[in-house]
């Protein structure tokens, strides 16, 4: 094997820094750190863009002096993959940045790595890849269904027509001020809520293969509205809330499931992103894959949120398909390119 056996890879797409170094013939993680800026955005109850950025200029600094402190061979850098779309353009670009000083100062190449893409390499680490899979990906930013057939063939079978998610749970954890990221705040508050209340179900009577939770979201609101709010009426918001969302993304699951997958050679289901982590709703998934006999795949807890292990994970398909880009031509985009 080359001297050169290593991917190190950032991730900078959002609030959370992160650095990882993967070794390219087993794929196994030798370093994994982040840093997230939860508390800081908290305040907010959202992210700040311009508070994000700064805080990448500080944490992935900090985070590679750690990697320089382990016993990591720099010579044995192959290549530095970064995500640079899509995600915050003032936080992809720290993440870029020291991605092409760290490529003047080790002459390893550069790979541009779609965080999307990213979330799907979560189901492959330190293990090899899977396709053709179909995948749900619900996250902060997006709530897609994917047919992914290798690293460069991606379809979108199925998008959100407003919020995400993910972004949903933050809203209604901002509406009962509960803090931020609103995803595992609203999960464990549902753990003591009751079925009192009654939210819509998104497109309940709609044939149309898409998400939305902007409706739900507002009759979250104007349930609220004035209200004297207190802790148990809070756990039976988020109990009906949560209840509401998952139904939806597990009715329109099923559709697909009908329509699409069933008599098609895929024979693994994965779910990646963020609200992964929502025990619920892998359940619910869960129940669904085994009706139709399809295969669940999960990534770990810990890296269902935005991490860089997937990211070199991803790093290392690319790499064996010598995915390369020269430093003037690696750009950012807020938006996915896929
Ligand atoms: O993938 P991710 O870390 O960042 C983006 O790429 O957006 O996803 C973060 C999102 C946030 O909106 C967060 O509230 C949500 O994932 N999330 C959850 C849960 N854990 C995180 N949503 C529902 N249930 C959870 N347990
Ligand atoms: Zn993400």
């Amino acid at each position: 094997m080359d001297s050169k056996s290593l991917i190190l890879s950032i991730e900078s797409s959002c609030d959370d820094s992160s650095i990882a170094v993967t070794r390219i013939n087993d794929c196994k993680i030798l370093f994994h750190q982040k840093i997230s800026q939860d508390i800081e955005h908290s305040n907010y109850g959202g992210v700040v863009p311009e508070l994000a950025s700064r805080l990448h200029s500080v944490c992935l600094p900090k985070i590679l002096k750690n990697l320089k402190d382990e016993n990591i061979n720099f010579n044995g850098i192959a290549a530095i993959a970064v995500t640079n779309e899509p995600g915050l353009s003032v936080s992809l670009i720290e993440g870029v940045m020291m991605a092409k000083a760290l490529h003047l100062s080790l002459q390893s190449p550069l790979i541009g790595i779609n965080h999307l893409k990213g979330h799907i390499y979560s189901l492959f680490l330190e293990k090899d890849s899977i396709f053709p899979i179909a995948i749900l990906l619900l996250s902060g930013g997006h709530s897609l269904i994917l047919e992914a057939y290798s690293y460069d063939d991606i379809k979108i079978i199925a998008r959100t027509l407003d919020d995400s998610f993910g972004e949903s749970f933050d809203k209604v954890a901002k509406m009962l001020n509960l803090g931020y990221p609103g995803g595992p705040i609203v999960e464990s508050r549902a753990k003591f809520g009751k079925g009192d209340i009654v939210f819509p179900i998104p497109l309940l009577h709609s044939k149309d293969l898409a998400f939305s939770f902007s409706g739900l979201k507002n009759a979250v609101r104007m349930f609220i509205d004035d209200k004297n709010i207190d802790d148990n009426l809070i756990n039976d918001i988020c109990f009906a809330f949560q209840k509401s969302a998952i139904t939806h993304i597990t009715k329109k699951t099923k559709f697909y499931f009908e329509h699409y997958l069933k008599d098609s050679t895929i024979r693994h289901f994965g779910i990646v992103g963020g609200a992964s982590a929502n025990i619920s709703l892998r359940e619910s998934i869960s129940l669904l894959c085994e009706e139709y006999n399809k295969t669940l795949l999960f990534a770990p807890l810990e890296f269902c949120s935005d991490n860089a292990a997937m990211i070199g994970r991803c790093g290392v398909d690319a790499y064996i398909l010598k995915r390369f880009i020269d430093a003037k031509d690696l750009d950012i985009s807020p938006k996915s390119r896929f």
